[in-house]
């Protein structure tokens, strides 16, 4: 079996994040989102995966993922180019895939248990698509799927007004080369779009069987701030304690914390885990619960709690900041006088800042 991950898209969710790299590369709990899916399939017994890269700065793709030797898996890359939808990219990627049946996953999902189970006897059945699903609160927003007790899918609706049931299509699917067939007889959505969804809908109109699995554990489809942060929470709630840096005496650490090499917790600081902060940072500060620090962040003074900091950053303050997703090197700072209070801020396009 060979895996699909796509890696495209404009993130514009998530600008300003995404103004400087894809959104696959945002890190939750100091690991790109991109990473958990690679990992995903290699524990699936996958190694052989085409990443499939739109127009967002893909050269920061390759330079992180490299050819895929420290994942232990091959990486092959596949250009989409323009991004004309989820079946527009398995189509580019026909040739890498050939006869063989397929994983295809959404490189901005995070599951919690994996897919191994869900990957489990799919290529010796006779079904040609198997689909992974999650109940939701607000279907609309998701494909939705229609099943009968037996689980097999009857009925599949891109974004459908009136949902026939709360299962969302989680952007996680196995296929056999049967697909490609289906895909290059549909024709693009009202967004203007080939939709995976409608493709798998063809399947089932040309009497083919599509199967289904209910998601084990929690889903995440990272696309905005909010979900990065759920996201984060979600797998700190797993993080375990480990010290490669340098704790000062007085520094007060509780709960489950992760420091990196060459970080210094100096002695005024008090860390509330789950925490995990990268390499060589500098802190001197209240962190708490849910909180990643990246690489070489400096914070001094200040609270930071169930935030993300990507890295490269420099915070400097009295204040406390909460629920926010802070991009490389980035600058937080108060002034040191006693003039009127007041904020200065240097921010570019479309940046987020409640206060
Ligand atoms: C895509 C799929 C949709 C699926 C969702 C999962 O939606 O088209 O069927 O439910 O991913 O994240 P999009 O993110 O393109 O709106």
């Amino acid at each position: 079996m060979k895996g699909l991950i796509l890696s495209g898209g404009h993130g514009t969710r998530l600008r300003p994040l995404t103004h400087t790299g894809p959104k696959q590369l945002i890190p939750v709990a100091n690991k790109p989102v991109l990473f958990y899916a690679i990992e995903d399939l290699k524990e699936a017994g996958v190694t052989d995966i085409g990443l499939i890269l739109g127009t967002n700065m893909p050269e920061k793709v390759k330079e992180a993922v490299g050819n895929g030797s420290e994942f232990g898996v091959n990486i092959t890359y596949i250009m989409q180019g323009e991004p004309k939808g989820l079946a527009h990219a398995v189509a580019v990627a026909q040739d890498f895939v050939g006869e063989d049946p397929f994983i295809m996953y959404l490189g901005d999902n995070i599951l919690k248990s994996g897919i191994t189970e869900f990957v489990e006897g799919f290529e010796e059945s006779d079904y040609q698509a198997r689909i992974l699903l999650q109940p939701v609160d607000n279907p609309r927003q998701f494909g939705v799927a229609e099943l009968d007790d037996a689980g097999n899918v009857i009925n599949l609706v891109e974004k459908p007004e009136h949902p026939k049931s709360d299962l969302a299509l989680v952007g996680i699917y196995l296929f056999k080369s049967s697909i490609f067939d289906a895909i290059s007889r549909i024709k693009p959505s009202w967004r203007g779009e080939l939709e995976i969804t409608d493709a798998i809908q063809e399947l089932l109109n040309t009497e083919l069987k599509v199967d289904s699995h209910i998601v084990k554990g929690w889903w995440k489809d990272t696309g905005k701030p909010e979900d990065v942060l759920d996201a984060n929470h979600l797998i700190l709630d797993v993080l375990e304690s480990e010290d490669n840096g340098e704790v000062e005496e007085g520094a007060k650490i509780s709960g489950r914390v992760y420091i990196g090499k060459g970080t210094i917790v100096k002695k005024n600081s008090v860390i509330r885990g789950p925490v995990t902060i990268g390499e060589n940072c500098e802190i001197e500060a209240y962190i708490g619960p849910y909180t990643s620090i990246g690489d070489n962040s400096v914070i001094i003074g200040g609270e930071i709690e169930s935030s993300i900091v990507v890295g490269d950053a420099v915070i400097k303050c009295n204040e406390r900041i909460v629920d926010s997703l802070i991009g490389n090197h980035s600058h937080i700072e108060s002034k040191e006088n006693n003039l009127p209070k007041g904020h200065r801020f240097i921010i570019g396009e479309n940046s987020m800042v409640h206060l």
